[in-house]
């Protein structure tokens, strides 16, 4: 069968139960490691963060709250993070004193993480830990510790569960390695 992402899909990385399988995992761990949290934030970082976030809290089964942060790179559009980074929406409240967890798509050079680290930690929360659904470790540029770590990727392009191609397809159930060659034929 043929959907509108068919002609980008090189091939499916992560089915969807792959995927949900390692959430609810991942959901555990969380829930094993925060048990003395009182004040549990997650922040969730627009807009690739938003579905794992939401299929992630759910197994979280421990009392917390939750936030949102859009940063940008400069030269957005293009496929790779230049380390040129700004908060374009911030967090709604103050962090400090708050065990924080950063929850995040996929970390790729380091560059955006590394920035957003930086700035909530002059913000003195009592803790600050990061989740991310993937990590591709062979185009890391700046080291990030990572606490909770869904799977680590080859390195390839890829979309879904989240991760947009050109702002499109965040909806799928699971992630797919982009097609390069269609998408550059087609712009
Ligand atoms: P970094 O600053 O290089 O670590 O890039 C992190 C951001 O780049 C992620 O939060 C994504 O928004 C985006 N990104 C990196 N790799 C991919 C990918 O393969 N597909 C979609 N977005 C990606
Ligand atoms: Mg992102």
């Amino acid at each position: 069968m043929t959907h509108p992402y068919s002609p980008y899909l090189a091939e499916i990385l992560l089915d969807s139960e792959t995927v949900q399988t390692r959430v609810q995992e991942l959901g555990a761990q969380i829930t094993e490691s925060y048990q003395d949290a009182r004040n549990l934030l997650l922040v969730c970082i627009l807009k690739g963060g938003v579905m794992f976030l939401t299929d992630l809290m759910r197994h979280v089964d421990v009392p917390h709250s939750i936030d949102f942060m859009a940063v940008s790179s400069y030269g957005a559009g293009a496929r790779r993070s230049t380390g040129h980074v700004r908060i374009v929406m911030d967090l709604e409240r103050d962090i400090s004193g708050r065990d924080v967890l950063l929850v995040e798509d996929i970390i790729d050079s380091g560059h955006t993480l590394s920035y957003i680290i930086g700035q909530l930690k002059a913000r003195n929360p009592h803790s600050l830990r990061i989740c991310s659904l993937l990590s591709k470790p062979s185009r890391r540029e700046v080291d990030i510790a990572i606490d909770f770590l869904g799977f680590e990727i080859p390195d390839k392009f890829v979309f879904g569960y989240g991760l947009d191609l050109d702002e499109k397809f965040r909806n799928l159930p699971f992630i797919g390695v982009v097609d390069l060659a269609a998408l550059d034929g087609k712009n």
